[in-house]
């Protein structure tokens, strides 16, 4: 049965779906693994608190993400292979506003990445 987004629990089982769909992705997986490496779950950590921020407003993710990916060797294909796995993931398990909130938020970032990316480039 389908829910909302509610809270840490569900972000920890959306960030840990996703990467691993990810990390079995031909296109995406043999870029995190050559920046992290065994180093997965300082990433998710990561990634918990940067969701649990951009999703509920609670400050504790302190990084800066957008300078760790411009120099990654990623384009639109790149981020629209994200992007699927991402919304395949919260497809799966959750409906509703914070869902549809959610999806945007993460088109938004990755077409602001993608732009950035490209300007870093030119
Ligand atoms: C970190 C890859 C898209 C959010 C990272 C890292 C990699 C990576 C390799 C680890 C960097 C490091 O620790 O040195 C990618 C690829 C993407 C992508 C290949 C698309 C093709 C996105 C998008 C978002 C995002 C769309 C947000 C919606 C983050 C955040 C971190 C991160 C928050 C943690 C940065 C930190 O605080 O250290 N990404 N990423 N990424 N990514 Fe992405």
């Amino acid at each position: 049965t389908m829910k909302d987004i509610e809270g840490i629990e569900d972000i920890k089982w959306m960030v840990d779906t996703f990467y691993g769909k990810v990390r079995e992705d031909n296109l995406l997986g043999p870029i995190f693994l050559s920046q992290l490496g065994d180093d997965w779950a300082h990433h998710l950590g990561n990634m918990y608190s940067f969701w649990n921020m951009a999703i509920f407003g609670v400050r504790e993710y302190t990084g800066q993400p957008l300078p760790k990916h411009l120099p990654l060797p990623i384009d639109s294909l790149h981020f629209n292979a994200w992007l699927r796995h991402f919304n395949d993931t919260l497809n799966e398990r959750f409906e509703g506003p914070v869902t549809e909130q959610t999806k945007k938020r993460a088109e938004t970032i990755a077409a602001t990445f993608l732009h950035k990316i490209t300007a870093f480039r030119s």
